[in-house]
């Protein structure tokens, strides 16, 4: 059983980094753990210091009920795959699959059977006698994860493993590595910073910034319930729009501004705790939640931008001086400079915090 523990784990790198805070994280045996967040936030720090790459500042990390803060890498029973696939360039796909476990000093027969195996599942039966420098990006790619799987750990660890790659092969191997976690059933903890990765691929998402966790959630909760203004913005693309104001009665309920200014009214359906009236916060509607045209009237906004992508068209709206985005499925057709109803899904309205921390204000209770 390999669960992957971490308890007040915290880095500082010398020179008074401050790279990681101190961070609890239970993975359990056989889940996918995504980490996510802007550059810098801390994720390969996090991800090294399980891999025993990195030492940790303080805490302690456990493997399968062991803690290893004093454990070699090689001894951790993890393989990881970097962003780098780190290949050694004179040697055939077969001889850089089987290295590890040569200088293991494994059988020949076993090398063998396992290299066969782990090229089966990948597909690259037919690549094994050639060089690297032969193969494509995503073949490439593929090798790199040849060599973790032969390794047969109870923890994959990965980096960002395919940022080199380009939009249509990274697709292709994200669903590869998810059909590969089904059939391995490891554990995997998986770094990137691009937010839809990490919501197709993680079963649990740890959302981090600037060192801190912010949250951590499966990707559907992430989704409809942010724990604050950052994560509400870092998940789902194009991002939630943010209006900032405050909650008033004016002929129904509405957001207004500093000078008591409406900025926009919002849906009957929409009943916000009263104790949230007549503060400052910052409401948040995703642009799928936003609809033109009929319904009650939210605002009246002038369209600055219409980009038609065939099966949905993204507008872009301006909304008492700030951006309003709405993703429309299909497509309409609209001039620009053109005035606009824009209504708001009372079911999908999200308050925050107007503060630094921007929590969410409807999550408790
Ligand atoms: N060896 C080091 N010495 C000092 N500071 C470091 C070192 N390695 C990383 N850092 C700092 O620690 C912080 C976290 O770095 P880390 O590499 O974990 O970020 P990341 O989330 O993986 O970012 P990216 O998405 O860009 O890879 C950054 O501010 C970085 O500059
Ligand atoms: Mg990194």
């Amino acid at each position: 059983m390999a669960q992957v523990k971490l308890e007040k784990v915290s880095k500082v790198y010398p020179g008074d980094v401050r790279a990681v805070a101190p961070m609890d994280l239970d993975i359990a045996h056989g889940e996918f753990t995504v980490l996510v967040g802007p550059s810098g936030c801390g994720k390969s720090t996090t991800l090294r210091m399980i891999a025993g790459l990195e030492e940790i500042t303080e805490g302690h990390i456990s493997i399968g009920g062991r803690v290893v803060n004093d454990v070699e890498p090689r001894d951790r029973d993890i393989a990881m795959v970097f962003q780098s696939y780190a290949l050694y360039p004179h040697m055939t796909v077969e001889a850089n699959m089987a290295f590890g476990l040569r200088m293991r000093k494994h059988p020949k027969e076993e090398i063998a059977e396992r290299v066969g195996e782990a090229a089966r599942v990948l597909g690259i039966e037919e690549l094994l006698e050639r060089k690297p420098r032969a193969l494509s990006g995503g073949q490439r790619q593929r090798v790199a994860l040849g060599r973790a799987i032969v390794r047969n750990p109870e923890v994959f660890l990965f980096d960002e493993p395919l940022s080199n790659l380009d939009a249509k092969m990274r697709v292709q191997m994200r669903t590869e590595i998810a059909r590969l976690h089904h059939s391995l059933g490891a554990t995997m903890v998986y770094v990137t910073h691009d937010q839809t990765e990490a919501m197709t691929l993680g079963q649990r998402i740890v959302v981090m910034k600037d060192g801190f966790v912010q949250q951590v959630a499966p990707p559907l909760e992430l989704y409809e319930r942010p724990a604050n203004r950052f994560v509400g913005g870092f998940i789902g693309s194009p991002s939630m729009n943010f209006l900032p104001g405050s909650l008033a009665q004016k002929d129904g309920l509405a957001l207004v501004a500093a000078d008591g200014s409406t900025i926009c009214s919002l849906p009957s359906g929409f009943t916000p705790p009263e104790k949230l009236m007549n503060q400052r916060l910052v409401l948040g509607i995703r642009p799928e939640h936003v609809t033109i045209g009929d319904g009650q009237t939210a605002v009246a906004a002038n369209l600055q931008v219409l980009e038609s992508l065939g099966n949905e068209t993204l507008a872009y709206f301006q909304v008492a001086g700030q951006p309003v985005t709405v993703r429309c499925p299909g497509q309409i057709t609209a001039a620009i400079d053109e005035t606009l109803n824009l209504t708001f899904d009372a079911e999908h309205i999200h308050l925050f915090g107007a503060d630094d921390e921007g929590v969410n204000l409807l999550n408790e209770g």
